[in-house]
């Protein structure tokens, strides 16, 4: 866990490129459903297939949530003062990651599939994609958080993918597992995935 922690914090630290890092294609702008079809149409979803999005469903997911969308750096949801104090984890089934926006790429900080600790509640661990909603900002970062959510949401509702927000998960065990530093938490997750079949 030690190695893994200080791996983490070395390539959070340098921005090294890692071959292992996921390059994600262009988000898409268009298309989707109608914004108010989307927000009539969103609702948690607690079944989920394990297989995986796809690349575009994954640049389109994770830019919805926290991408930036306009040539100043802003982003697809507002912050306090603009200071963007937030970051996004993603877990897969091929290890953690940090979603780098401006470079359209997931860094990978470990190998390992971390999924299963955020296992209290089992419907969840098919889900192949949990964010993880990691802030110091103790006066708005859940506000920002809950804004990112909202958007995943709306982008799930849209493409036909489930998605629980889930704030069933021991924090302190995600801080050290992740290797937070500081006043950083997970102030909330979400899993999304493929409604299961029928
Ligand atoms: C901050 C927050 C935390 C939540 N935590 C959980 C959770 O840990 N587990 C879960 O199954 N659902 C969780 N939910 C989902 C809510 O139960 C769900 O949004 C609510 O029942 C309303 O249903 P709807 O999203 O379909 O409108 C959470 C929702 C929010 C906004």
């Amino acid at each position: 866990m030690k190695k893994f922690i200080l791996g983490a914090m070395m390539m959070l630290a340098t921005g090294t490129a890692n071959a292992a890092d996921i390059s994600l294609p262009q988000h898409t702008e268009k298309g989707g459903m109608p914004l108010m079809e989307a927000m009539a149409a969103r609702r948690t979803g607690r079944t989920f297939d394990t297989k995986m999005l796809s690349d575009q469903q994954l640049a389109d997911l994770l830019w919805a949530t926290w991408g930036i969308s306009s040539a100043d750096g802003k982003r697809v949801v507002p912050t306090a003062r603009n200071t963007q104090d937030i970051e996004l984890y993603v877990l897969l089934p091929s290890g953690s990651y940090r979603y780098d926006a401006a470079g359209n790429v997931l860094k990978q900080l470990g190998d390992k599939d971390l999924r299963s600790h955020l296992a209290s509640q089992p419907f969840a661990m098919d889900a192949p994609v949990h964010l993880l909603f990691v802030t110091k900002d103790k006066k708005y970062g859940e506000m920002h958080a809950g804004s990112m959510y909202q958007n995943t949401g709306l982008y799930c509702a849209s493409a036909g993918l489930n998605c629980v927000v889930r704030g069933l998960y021991d924090r302190a065990e995600m801080k050290e597992t992740l290797g937070l530093e500081g006043d950083n938490e997970v102030v909330i997750t979400l899993a999304a995935g493929y409604p299961k079949a029928e």
